[in-house]
């Protein structure tokens, strides 16, 4: 199994190319369930989890090309990706494809549209909390659908079609708004849908829905409407920046005093990110082609940070700021209110000599003056990058173990790391 080394102490300088964002792309990726036309993707990531859900389209039918090549044929790279659903080829996404990546469960919302029935197996157990599908189920029953639990699988079914509706959670979601917002576009009449998230990975699916003849307003905010229609045709798309990624590398350069130029990076989607660093000590500026971020040698400061819904700080960057504030020069608190079992990352943390006190949902960093490698585990994806970060302070050598959590969420993620000075290399077998 691969492993990551790094070996602590170096300066970032240099430029991050930002990679299409995961968390749009995936849902980019299920949309084009909803049309029989060609949808084409630009800026897709290559991932691990890109790579698997195109096995689970491909399992319902949908003709996938990128690059020119179909997965498993030598050469398959690329960001541009055609992906057709001429035809539905099955309806059911069976388990052993979607145990394994949470955001396959959102084909639900789609292949219920497009054919009246669904029949999707339960994500079962993740790493990061018990992470419920009820609001999921809940939309599709109030779009008109009739859900069963059978043997692990949600079984549903419109057979006169989903009809439009008035959608409101009671807590923000973005699978289940995903959910709704791909269901409601073919749904008769329309729909309103109310506290929905407003993360910039739904706006992108929105306006990818809007480019394939889908009828949606308020994108962008926590009210949708959304006016039915008949059918989708096909459309051209470029996956937004990675914002969480954005995050990370900022993080790093923070970090290791570094000087790095973000490329491609949108300063809109982090702005609470950006507040958080400054607050920190960190220059971030939005930049021409990018966002630049330095800090010349002064110490890290302390902060105060909850998670929250977006335009709030990401969860999926709560990991890393942690890691960088082990080196603050006091103590800082980090509430995670999304996720209740966020925290994985802190015994591993502690390894490599963080001093981390759990009251709750809230973690007490009290900053140290110095991290020292060791072997360390990645427990899931945002964790095991936050071991990377205090890998790149740390003295001496420190190797990341199941780096596989990494592969899921961050392309080349040595590659970029190394082109900026640092000295982290893949130890493979
Ligand atoms: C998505 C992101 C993930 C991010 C998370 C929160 C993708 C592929 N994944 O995950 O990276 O960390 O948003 O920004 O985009 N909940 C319920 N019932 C439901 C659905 C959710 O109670 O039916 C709860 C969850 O347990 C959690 C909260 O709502 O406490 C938010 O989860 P949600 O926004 O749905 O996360 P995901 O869409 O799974």
């Amino acid at each position: 199994m691969d492993r990551i080394r790094i070996r602590g102490g170096n300066r970032l300088t240099g430029a991050i190319p930002v990679s299409g964002a995961k968390n749009a792309a995936l849902p980019l990726m299920i949309v084009s369930l909803l049309s029989p036309s060609t949808l084409t993707l630009s800026n897709v990531p290559r991932l691990a989890d890109v790579r698997l859900l195109q096995r689970i389209l491909q399992n319902h039918g949908i003709d996938i090309m990128v690059a020119g090549k179909r997965p498993g044929q030598t050469g398959m790279a690329g960001d541009v990706m055609h992906l057709t659903a001429r035809q539905i080829a099955a309806t059911t996404a069976p388990y052993e494809l979607v145990s394994r990546m949470r955001a396959s469960f959102w084909v639900l919302g789609p292949l219920l549209a497009r054919c009246g029935e669904a029949r999707v197996s339960l994500p079962g157990g993740c790493a990061i909390g018990t992470r419920p599908v009820d609001m999921h189920l809940m939309a599709m029953e109030k779009l008109g659908a009739e859900i069963e639990i059978e043997n692990g699988y949600v079984v549903a079914r419109a057979r006169k079609g989903l009809r439009g509706a008035h959608i409101r959670f009671d807590k923000v979601s973005v699978g289940a708004t995903h959910a709704a917002l791909m269901a409601a576009v073919l749904a008769a009449g329309d729909t309103l849908i109310e506290n929905a998230a407003a993360e910039p990975e739904i706006g992108d699916v929105a306006e990818c829905l809007v480019k394939m003849g889908a009828r949606i307003e308020g994108i962008h905010s926590p009210v949708l409407r959304v006016s039915g229609v008949t059918s989708l045709g096909g459309a051209s798309h470029s996956v937004i920046p990675d914002r969480i990624e954005t995050g990370t590398y900022a993080m790093c350069a923070g970090m290791t005093g570094g000087d790095v130029l973000l490329q491609n990076a949108n300063a809109a989607h982090i702005g609470a990110v950006i507040d958080v660093m400054r607050q920190a000590g960190i220059d971030v500026e939005a930049v021409t082609g990018g966002i630049r971020v330095r800090r010349d040698g002064g110490p890290l400061q302390p902060v105060r940070v909850e998670t929250a819904p977006f335009p709030a700080f990401p969860t999926d960057c709560q990991a890393q700021l942690m890691a960088l504030m082990t080196m603050a020069s006091g103590a800082s608190f980090i509430r995670e209110t999304i996720f209740e079992n966020r925290f994985m990352h802190v015994q591993e943390l502690a390894r490599l000599g963080a001093d981390i006190h759990l009251h709750g949902d809230t973690a007490e960093i009290r900053g140290v003056r110095k991290l020292t490698g060791a072997p360390v585990m990645a427990t899931d994806l945002r964790a095991s990058v936050s071991l990377v970060i205090a890998g790149l302070a740390a003295a001496g050598e420190t190797t990341i173990n199941r780096v596989y959590h990494l592969d899921r969420g961050f392309e080349t993620l040595e590659e970029k790391l190394s082109a900026c000075g640092a000295d982290v290399t893949r130890l493979t077998g």
